[in-house]
Formats: structure tokens, C-alpha cells, sequence
């Protein structure tokens, strides 16, 4: 990828048509594929700027005062933005507001243009009342411009706030003076993408991760393999079998999965490592083997304990502690190897409903990490114990996360980051 490229998202749409939920998104897939992103949500620079308790009347299009009000804090997020591309090399910025008049669109387009910064605008329209109400009572009502408000009054005026945008709302349109603009309209978000212009391959990636994204309900399980005969041996990598424990855990598995879907539909997702396979062998649902969940390939280490990589590579060991994200076993994987291999996982996984990921603790590090906005730095070292079941499910922002430990011994092959002095002071 061109080091230069520089690319400013920009969305566009009313306000409660999921543009914040978007944006985030998008920014969390591009940084965990180590892809420089920010998000500049002009709203936060209008609370700063402007106190964050304004009425709907501050958003209406005949106020003056609003209106310049609203354009500065548009000025200094855009300048911001630019900033972050030139002092931090930037990649990808996400420009979160509504963007919603051609002048305004034209104004970003005219500022970017002179740092040579690409622009892909983002619209979000929704037809749906329902989705558009649910929006504004899971996300809007708890935002800070309506903090100790009555919910009833919030709404209401929020609900005018909206009226005032739709009033001077213009949507991306080829016909007036827009055939030239990149953009991707997104429509009841899941059902329709429409593209105009896009170029590269990073905007075909943002795209298509566009197509995938959906916002219907759901639940991911995660569960590492039954304890294996290679965990029982304190070795790594490999294709052994369950041990004894690891096939009791097998057998409680689909009891404990049943407890919490009912009777809704679950697609399971194995790796092509037997200890996985295995584990997934008394679960009544559909099933599908990825070559891509297979466990981080140690290189020449696989089949050894840490001890004897220790006794026989001491400077191997010694890096990977060092800066366990980037090491790179020899002939074998980094944990950033992994993030690129499992990228159409992630893909298939934003398209998809209720998964059960049964999996490998490198593999479900990197998954969960991704849902759970990990850093690099903690991504390796995060706790995904033997025989426990991981639930996430997704929230506007967030990710509400349950784990449930069924009762079967299991060997802990966690090993936290070893604190190690930094300064000879220490
Ligand atoms: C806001 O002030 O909340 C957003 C401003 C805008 O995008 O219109």
C-alpha cells in the first residue's frame, strides 16, 4: 500500500441513521488490520466549543448563530483531521457528522483537496422507523447532550432536531454536481449498497466491509478445543487428540449452547485441527471447517514445551516477550500474520448471525481482540481459558461480553507478559 495514501471517510446523513455505529466500525476493522484510523466526531467538537446542553433550536437551519456555531466546530474538526494526516501520517480519517448539504460536502472536498487527502463519502440512509426509534433510545438519549434530561422530553426534542436537518437535507446526488464524488450510499444498513467512483484498494476494502456489515441481533460464542493430550503435556502447536477431560468438555458443550440460543439457528465453525473438530462432534448444528482458524504456526518450535524453546532459542524467547504481537516464530507465524490471515473470517463474521467459534488461543485472541477494540499490545496476552464459552453480543458501540465455565479441570496454558525491568535503575 502507497505509504501517501491518505483517505477522509466522510459521512452523510440525518441524524439517528447509524453514522457513529458505522464509522466506528469501520475504524475498528482498518486499525486491527494496523491501519492508521482516527474517528473526528464534530459533535464532540460542538459540545467543546458550544456546551453541550444545546436545544433543537441550535439546529435549525434559519437560526444564523447555530448555523455559524455548527460550521466552526465542522472547521476544527476538518482541521484537526488534517493535522492528524500530516504530523501523525495518518491514513484514514472518519469524519462523523452529518454532512448533509452539497455546499457542506463541497466545502470538505475543496479544504481536502489542498493536502491532497482523497475523500469517500459514507451515506447512511434509513427507511426504517423502527430501526431509526431504536437508535435514538439505545444511543441518542444516553448521549451527553441529553444527560439528566427526562427521556420523554430528550426524545422530543431530538425527534425536532431531526425535523430541522430533514428540512435542508440533500442527499448525494450524481445529477447535481456529485457524478464526481467517490462515495458508497448505504441503504437500511445491510440491504443496499450503492457505489459511485471508488478507487484503490483501500477504499475497495472499506467497501466491501460496507457490503458485510448488518445490525440485526446476534450472539458470537467463542470456546478453545477440549483440553488436548499436547495441553496435557505442556506442548504447543501440533494436531493431538482430545485428553480424557477435553472429551467430557465436548460432551457438556451442547447442553450449555442450548441453554442460551433455544431453539435459534447457530452455524459452527471449526478449525481443520482435530482437537477442534473433536470438540465440535456433539453439536447438532450445521458445520463448516476453516483452514484459516487453524492455530498460530510456532515454525520449527511446534511440538515443543516452553521450556525447551527457552533452553534451545533463548534469543527467540526472549523477542517474542519482547513484542509478542510482531514475533515472528521461525518458519512460522506472528500474531500479525494471523490478523491478515484471518481477515475473511472477520468478513464472513460481520455477514453472518449467531456463530459458535470453536478455536485456538492465538486464533480467538486476534478474533476477540477485534470485537473487543484490543491494542496490539494486549491482544496476545488476553485470557481465553480452556473449557469456557465466550458470548459476546454486539450494542451500538459496545460489545456485552459473558463467559461461562463449565465445571471440568483443564490445564491453564495462559502466560501472562513477564514484567521485566526498564531502566538499570530498577
Ligand atoms: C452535531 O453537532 O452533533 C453534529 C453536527 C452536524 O454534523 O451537523
Amino acid at each position: 500500500m502507497n505509504s501517501n495514501t491518505r483517505i477522509a471517510c466522510v459521512m452523510v446523513g440525518l441524524p439517528a441513521r447509524g453514522k457513529t455505529y458505522i464509522a466506528q466500525k469501520v475504524c475498528r476493522y482498518l486499525q486491527w488490520l494496523s491501519v492508521s484510523t482516527k474517528v473526528f466526531n464534530v459533535g464532540n467538537y460542538r459540545r467543546k466549543l458550544h456546551g453541550a446542553h444545546q436545544m433543537h433550536s441550535f439546529f435549525d437551519p434559519h437560526n444564523t448563530e447555530g448555523e455559524i456555531a455548527r460550521k466552526e466546530a465542522a472547521l476544527e474538526a476538518l482541521k484537526d483531521m488534517i493535522k492528524w494526516f500530516l504530523e501523525e501520517d495518518g491514513t484514514v480519517a472518519i469524519f462523523d457528522a452529518t454532512n448533509s448539504t452539497r455546499e457542506r460536502r463541497c466545502m470538505i472536498i475543496d479544504y481536502c483537496k489542498k493536502y491532497d487527502v482523497q475523500v469517500m463519502f459514507i451515506e447512511s440512509i434509513c427507511q426504517d422507523e423502527s430501526l431509526i426509534l431504536q437508535n435514538i433510545m439505545d444511543v441518542k438519549l444516553s448521549s451527553p447532550d441529553y444527560k439528566d434530561m427526562d427521556p420523554e422530553k430528550a426524545a422530543e426534542d431530538f425527534r425536532a432536531r431531526i425535523s430541522h436537518y430533514e428540512e435542508a437535507y440533500e442527499t448525494l446526488n450524481e445529477m447535481k454536481n456529485e457524478s464526481d464524488y467517490t462515495y458508497a450510499k448505504l441503504i437500511n444498513v445491510g440491504s443496499q449498497v450503492m457505489i459511485n467512483m471508488i478507487q484503490g484498494y483501500l477504499q475497495s476494502r472499506i467497501v466491501y466491509y460496507l457490503m458485510n456489515l448488518h445490525i440485526l441481533p446476534r450472539n458470537i460464542f467463542f470456546s478453545r478445543h477440549g483440553e488436548s493430550v499436547y495441553n496435557l503435556e505442556g506442548k504447543i502447536g501440533g494436531d493431538s487428540k482430545l485428553s480424557p477431560r477435553g472429551r467430557k468438555y465436548a460432551l457438556a458443550l451442547p447442553e450449555l449452547i442450548k441453554a442460551n440460543l433455544g431453539d435459534q439457528p447457530l452455524t459452527v465453525w471449526t478449525s481443520t485441527l482435530k482437537r477442534t473438530i473433536e470438540t465440535a462432534k456433539h453439536l447438532q448444528y450445521p458445520k463448516l471447517q476453516w483452514k484459516a482458524l487453524d492455530e498460530l504456526d510456532a515454525g520449527v518450535c511446534d511440538g515443543m514445551t516452553y521450556e525447551e524453546i527457552e533452553a534451545k532459542y533463548p534469543e527467540d524467547y526472549f523477542n517474542r516477550d519482547e513484542d509478542k504481537f510482531n514475533y515472528r516464530y521461525r518458519g512460522g507465524e506472528s500474531y500479525r500474520d494471523v490478523v491478515y490471515r484471518l481477515e475473511p473470517v472477520i468478513m464472513e463474521l460481520e455477514r453472518q448471525q449467531n456463530i459458535l467459534i470453536i478455536g485456538h488461543q492465538a486464533i480467538l485472541r486476534c478474533i476477540y481482540g477485534y470485537f473487543q477494540k484490543l491494542s496490539q499490545d494486549d491482544l496476545p496476552y488476553v485470557k481465553i481459558p480452556l473449557h469456557t464459552v465466550i458470548k459476546l453480543t454486539p450494542k451500538a458501540y459496545t460489545c456485552q461480553e459473558e463467559r461461562y465455565k463449565i465445571d471440568i479441570d483443564a490445564v491453564d496454558t495462559h502466560r501472562p507478559k513477564p514484567k521485566r525491568p526498564t531502566d538499570v535503575s530498577n
